[in-house]
């Protein structure tokens, strides 16, 4: 059915009436984005969403099917992955998404870091982007358990074992996470429950505030950008132009995951026997390897403390650093901004090298 200019209007004003949105239609379509050097790295955030995405609609197919009870977790994946018409499509779909999100959220981290696009105002977008790769990380850890097979299960364990050696309150979150001193039926239900409510209502809530800041601010400028001529910079409309360039990055990243889901569709171990011994060489996952690689170097005993927890305690102490850079390198320092720059790459590097190192040995 053909509908006029008028209909549409009053359509148009009848929303308006009850959402009052044209100010933040005004926001959208007058928002613009800095073009210089760097600006690939303004997509990364976008990307990041998408992937956000695809979990949710795909975590929410799986529980159709996941069964969250040690005698069925195991045999409910096998069904989702060869009883399920396109089961191991969206199962494999969750699996490569959740690795590739973490990938992209880590290099939207260091994006931002590396444009110093925490300083003043962005402070607080900073800050929530650190607490949205907290629980991302969460996710991982949390869902990793889910299919009960071997290595998820005692990679589960080392994970547990190691977080319970943080000082004061370690012990208690390890525990607690179990439900007991043992991974059994109670971790299970636990980290179902954080994995399928907990950590997305966080996230959805935190997220909002990400975005409602991102908007209110507008992109940043890198500092060579800002240092240009007013007639010399440049900055294209977010609406339509850079919009487009968005969707078509997101049709190049829902792509590369498509191509990981068909030709290597994702597997699952044999069933976990908590009473067995762990297998050889069982790792974490790769985003938490640097850490495990660090730990397994550092020795048993560091004068009066113990090797593991010191090796927690420098890292902690470094992350801690690093999650409130917004607040010591404000920018009225070249000292501080070059020692945050030097800090940036030696975390890239020890991430790099020590995530190879723990994958090879
Ligand atoms: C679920 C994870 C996340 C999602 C979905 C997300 C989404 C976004 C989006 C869509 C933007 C605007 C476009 C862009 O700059 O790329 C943005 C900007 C930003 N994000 Fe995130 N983000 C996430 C995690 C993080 C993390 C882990 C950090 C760092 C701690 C972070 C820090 C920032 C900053 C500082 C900006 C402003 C960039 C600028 O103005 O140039 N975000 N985020």
């Amino acid at each position: 059915m053909f509908i006029g200019k008028r209909e549409k209007r009053k359509v148009l004003y009848w929303l308006e009436r009850r959402l009052h949105a044209s100010p933040l239609i005004e926001l959208a379509l007058h928002k613009r984005v800095p073009v210089h050097k760097h600006s690939v790295w303004y997509y990364f955030g976008g990307i990041s969403l998408l992937f956000l995405m695809v979990q949710i609609v795909t975590g929410i197919l799986l529980m159709v099917y996941y069964v969250p009870e040690l005698a069925s977790a195991h045999a409910s994946i096998l069904k989702i992955n060869s009883g399920v018409e396109f089961g191991w499509f969206i199962r494999s779909l969750h699996s490569w998404g959740a690795n590739l999100m973490i990938a992209v959220v880590f290099i939207h981290f260091f994006s931002a870091y590396f444009m110093k696009a925490y300083r003043k105002p962005r402070e607080l977008t900073w800050l929530t982007g650190v607490v949205l790769l907290v629980l991302c990380l969460g996710f991982g850890f949390t869902g990793y358990l889910l299919p009960w097979d071997e290595v998820s299960f005692f990679a589960t364990k080392i994970g547990l074992d190691i977080s319970s050696k943080v000082p004061v309150i370690g012990d208690i979150i390890a525990t607690m996470l179990r439900g007991g001193t043992s991974i059994g039926q109670s971790t299970l239900s636990r980290f179902f429950t954080i994995h399928v409510s907990v950590l997305p209502i966080l996230l959805m809530g935190l997220l909002s505030v990400h975005l409602a800041i991102v908007q209110a601010h507008g992109m940043s400028e890198p500092s060579d950008f800002t240092k240009q001529e007013d007639e010399e910079k440049k900055y294209e409309p977010f609406f339509p132009d850079f919009f487009f360039k968005d969707i078509l990055v997101w049709i190049l990243a829902g792509n590369l995951l498509f191509a990981l889901t068909m030709l290597a569709p994702w597997g699952i171990g044999p069933e976990a026997d908590p009473f067995a011994p762990a297998p050889i060489g069982i790792k974490p996952e790769w985003y938490f390897l640097a850490m495990f690689q660090f730990l397994k170097l550092v020795p048993p005993m560091i004068g009066p403390i113990e090797g593991e927890l010191f090796g927690i305690l420098v890292m902690t102490i470094f992350a801690g650093i690093l999650a409130a850079v917004p607040f010591w390198d404000t920018g009225e320092s070249k000292l501080k901004s070059d020692l945050a720059t030097a800090l940036g790459v030696i975390t890239v590097l020890f991430m790099v090298i020590f995530s190879v190192w723990g994958a090879m040995s």
